[in-house]
């Protein structure tokens, strides 16, 4: 079982995200993954240039870093996304691997794949900017299990508490993972996006050749 971790702050080793994210890994870890963690803000991802290159090819025609990002995360199990809140959002450095993700949410390429959310916020917003995190996992098609948000600009030793959640998050998903658990409020929404994707794809057939030919090749749910 693999569960890749994907923190969007630019801090680096003293990003408060990345300590819920690696709480989140090892609870994951002493239930048995193998884990992985990436800084998104040490690869280069160019933003969407909005192309559709890739609803016809499958592929970006640019040359940056977010092939391999996206290779790692099509060969997870589980993906767990971080971000710290900035302006009441996800981080830019995040945004711009999410945007890049257009021709996964057509395809619905995290179908079957499980997934979860941790943000750090000054003063407001963690738990919305999670929620978001965990909405745009689902929108790929991933099944999600939880999410921690804290706000830490009163009580900076918040930390620690939300840091034992994180870990209980991870043994969780990797719980979820292990038993294929089913989550009945989510899977309208899945067959909804599946039903939504098919039908956008298949208007656009002359044009978005590989999505298209990704569709035709997958029995209906
Ligand atoms: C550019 C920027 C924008 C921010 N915007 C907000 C915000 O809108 N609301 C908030 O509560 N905190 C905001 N913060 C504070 C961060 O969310 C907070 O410090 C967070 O814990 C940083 O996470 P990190 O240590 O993982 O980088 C902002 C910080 C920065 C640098």
């Amino acid at each position: 079982m693999r569960i890749l971790g994907i923190n969007g702050s630019p801090r680096g080793a003293a990003s408060r995200t990345r300590r819920l994210l690696e709480a989140v890994l090892q609870g994951a870890a002493a239930a048995g993954a193998e884990t992985g963690y990436i800084d998104i803000a040490d690869h280069e991802i160019r933003p969407c240039t909005g192309c559709t290159l890739c609803y016809r090819t499958g592929e970006c025609p640019k040359s940056d870093d977010f092939a391999a990002v996206y290779e790692k995360m099509l060969a997870a199990d589980a993906i767990v996304l971080g971000s710290p809140n900035y302006i009441d959002n996800v981080s830019a450095q995040l945004k711009l691997l999410l945007d890049r993700m257009a021709d996964a949410i057509h395809c619905q390429r995290f179908a079957g794949k499980y997934g979860c959310a941790v943000s750090t916020a000054g003063g407001s917003g963690a738990d919305e900017v999670a929620a978001y995190l965990n909405q745009t996992l689902r929108v790929l098609g991933a099944t999600t299990v939880g999410a921690v948000g804290v706000v830490l600009g009163p009580d900076p030793d918040a930390l620690f508490p939300a840091e034992e959640q994180a870990y209980r998050l991870g043994t969780d998903l990797a719980a979820a993972v292990r038993e294929g658990r089913r989550y009945p409020d989510q899977e309208a929404f899945h067959q909804g996006m599946e039903e939504r994707m098919r039908f956008l794809v298949e208007a656009h057939k002359d044009e978005w050749t590989h999505e298209y030919d990704t569709w035709a090749a997958r029995p209906k749910a």
